[in-house]
């Protein structure tokens, strides 16, 4: 059984190396391939043409009112409206605080940005893009997603979210926890510290009881 065996691979080795030569060997003939080469690819390459869309051409213009990845937006919608030192918004990863939340081994405490007006603005402006689906414009976690069958958004008012270290926060944006998605990549370092000093605002007034309230604030509510 054994001599069969290596009889026939001794045949089949030698038929395939006469038919395709040895590995690395140069050949002028165009090759054989018995199976298609990775080097040919069903693939557009920049600058070619390509069969595959009915114009021929490889590359195309942008589609109408989208943007290519990776191309800051002027104005408004800039990711660099809140801007670090030297005019720039990050996608930094740095072993800092200030790009990770965490101090040493432990999640760190603190706004890694000065929180002024403007910063709490541009995190509520953020916020309300990219969390409020899910967690609601209050926080609650009652987002519109929980009609289409995301059941488990945490609130963001809980105790246990609010005793975690702003640090902790920045780094779920940016790595995600169980069901929720990283939102790293795609909101900037600045912006991440905006939304964290958003959310600890939304912690400080939704829910607060009634006699938790200034004199001054109580004054106003009752003047509405
Ligand atoms: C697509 C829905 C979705 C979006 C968008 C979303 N989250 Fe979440 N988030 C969740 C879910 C679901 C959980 C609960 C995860 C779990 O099971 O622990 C969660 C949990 C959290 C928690 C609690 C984590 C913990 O330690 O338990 C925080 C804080 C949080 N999200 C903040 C945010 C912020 C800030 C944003 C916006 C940048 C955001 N989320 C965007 C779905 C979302």
């Amino acid at each position: 059984m054994v001599r069969y065996f290596l009889f026939f691979f001794v045949l089949v080795a030698a038929g395939v190396v006469s038919l395709a030569g040895f590995r690395g060997e140069k050949f002028s003939k165009t090759p054989l391939q018995i199976t298609p080469d990775m080097k040919h690819q069903p693939k557009v390459i920049t600058q070619h043409g390509s069969t595959f869309f009915a114009d021929n051409r490889g590359d195309h213009p942008l589609v109408a009112g989208t943007i290519p990845v990776g191309y800051n937006l002027p104005g408004r919608y800039s990711q660099s409206g809140v801007n670090n030192q030297a005019g720039n918004s990050t996608f930094t990863s740095e072993p800092t605080y200030r790009d990770t939340g965490i101090m040493g081994e432990v999640y760190g405490d603190g706004i890694a940005l000065e929180v002024n007006a403007r910063l709490l603005e541009r995190g509520r402006e953020r916020y309300e893009i990219f969390c409020s689906v899910c967690h609601d414009r209050s926080g609650s976690g009652n987002g519109v997603t929980k009609a289409f069958g995301l059941a488990t958004v945490a609130s963001l008012l809980d105790d246990r979210i609010k005793a975690q270290p702003d640090g902790q926060i920045f780094s779920t944006i940016t790595n995600g926890k169980n069901t929720m998605g990283a939102y790293g990549p795609s909101i900037a370092v600045e912006d991440r510290w905006a939304i964290v000093a958003y959310v600890r605002a939304l912690q400080k007034t939704q829910l607060v009881k009634l006699d938790q309230l200034s004199p001054e604030a109580k004054a106003q509510l009752e003047k509405k």
